[in-house]
């Protein structure tokens, strides 16, 4: 799949965020451990999610989209191996090992898949899981989990994170909901995705304190029922859009959010010069910068300043999802920054296509240095686009970024990858004026 990309032009309206993905992700294997029909409201149709559904499926649930919503019918449900084909294609598919093992007290799946942007281990899960009691074992690629028969008894189990991994505090919570024990999670994820998982277990019948805190503690419960549900705005794609206007020039209003989930970003927009405005779950943007097509004489063309050092961190730091389009907008400002790359060591792929379009960035161990232009520059000819190549994901999402805030013409090429994460990114943009068309196949 490719992107036509003619960009240049500033961005203007009012534009809705889909509900998040990562919080989607672990919701919907989650249903593995309820009885009956799950309403989850506003799904978007990414693959990721598609993929995470085939799972489910091969155990034996029906699951549908009807009016934007997803219906997830467990009544059926069985226990089956996840098959490799399947699981290799998602990171989220480790979620379903909490799931299964949860549910049927066994479970069978072949290592996951996921964006190439570094070894992503998950020792962790599968140490927590057998902190909790559960036998893990690792044969042909294939994890398989046993629950040890433990008798009742009034004490807690503590399970220690060394690190507050997202996923694997999120397994952790999915094994643990049902069952008799209690289960306390120290140096559990903050992440805003971790806290909705809770939610939705809890609105399905589950006895869960602390979420949102460094301690999640878990009393199991017999069964959990189906609910309706809505999951929370997507952060990341709201940080998207807040770069891509700051970027481009303009001023739009994202709804659907919940702002002080981007409040570590909308401090920095703050700090390079944006306004920004805060309402309810709106958040509106004005970007300082005029670009190529605005009225204004060039000498009133507005600047970003630099930030300086930046780094990634687990939330409520500043999110590794949004480091490459950050760096973006970093390539537009005055002056030099430093972003340090703290989770994932293969983040940086989309620094040599900035290149293409003029950015100064240089890659070091963990570190990428942007050095910012006045303005990045793409073909003029529209028979001969600057083609710019995504590998993963969020990296894709920032070069489409890039693309529209350049002036010229760009194609963006394994354009598949943003589509993981975005169900209409280009429509998205182009409602706020920007000039893309996609290309399938
Ligand atoms: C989730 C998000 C991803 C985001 C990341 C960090 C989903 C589907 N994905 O990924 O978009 O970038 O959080 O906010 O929600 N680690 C280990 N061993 C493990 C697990 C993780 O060493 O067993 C390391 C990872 O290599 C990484 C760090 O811990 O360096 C953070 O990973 P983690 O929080 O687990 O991220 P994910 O859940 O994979």
């Amino acid at each position: 799949m490719k992107l036509h990309i003619d960009g240049g032009l500033p961005l203007f309206g009012t534009l809705a965020v889909d509900s998040s993905k990562n919080a989607l992700l672990p919701i919907i294997a989650s249903t593995i451990l309820t009885d009956g029909v799950t309403v989850l409201k506003n799904v978007p149709r990414i693959s990721d999610i598609e993929n995470l559904l085939k799972i489910l499926v091969s155990l034996d649930i029906k699951a549908r989209f009807k009016n934007g919503d997803l219906e997830i019918d467990t009544r059926n449900i069985k226990f089956n191996s996840v098959s490799p084909e399947i699981a290799g294609k998602i990171r989220g598919s480790i979620f379903v090992l909490g799931a299964i093992v949860g549910r049927f007290g066994q479970s069978s799946v072949p290592y996951p898949g996921g964006c190439a942007i570094g070894s992503r281990p998950i020792d962790l899960h599968l140490q927590a899981l057998r902190d909790l009691g559960i036998n893990v074992t690792e044969q042909n690629d294939v994890i398989t989990c046993k629950r040890k028969n433990i008798k009742t008894s009034n004490t807690t189990t503590e399970v220690f994170l060394d690190f507050p991994s997202v996923g694997a505090t999120e397994n952790l919570i999915m094994a643990s909901v049902i069952g008799n024990k209690r289960v306390r999670i120290i140096n559990a994820a903050l992440e805003p995705e971790v806290e909705d998982l809770c939610n939705f277990l809890k609105s399905c019948g589950a006895v869960i304190c602390g979420q949102g805190t460094s301690t999640i503690v878990i009393q199991g419960v017999k069964a959990l029922t189906a609910t309706t549900y809505t999951a929370i705005p997507d952060r990341i794609n709201t940080g998207s859009y807040l770069i891509a206007v700051a970027a481009c020039g303009g001023e739009v209003t994202l709804t659907n959010t919940i702002p002080h989930h981007n409040a570590n970003l909308i401090a920095k927009l703050q700090k390079v010069g944006c306004e920004i405005k805060v309402d309810g779950g709106n958040i509106k943007i004005k970007s300082p910068i005029k670009n190529s097509c605005h009225k204004e004489s060039k000498s009133n063309l507005g600047f970003l300043k630099s930030l300086g050092c930046v780094h990634t961190a687990p939330y409520p730091g500043f999110a590794t999802d949004i480091q490459s389009q950050l760096a973006v907008l970093q390539c537009k400002s005055r002056g030099l920054t430093t972003i340090t790359e703290n989770l994932f060591e293969n983040r940086f792929k989309y620094a040599g296509e900035l290149g293409k379009l003029g950015a100064k960035v240089c890659v070091k161990s963990k570190s990428i240095t942007i050095t910012g232009v006045k303005q990045l520059v793409a073909s003029s000819d529209e028979n001969s686009p600057t083609v710019l190549v995504a590998s993963d994901l969020r990296g894709g999402v920032s070069l489409v970024l890039a693309a529209i805030c350049a002036d010229g013409k760009s194609v963006i090429h394994n354009a598949e990858y943003i589509y993981r994460g975005h169900q209409d990114i280009e429509k998205d943009l182009v409602s706020l004026g920007a000039n893309i068309i996609r290309e399938d196949g």
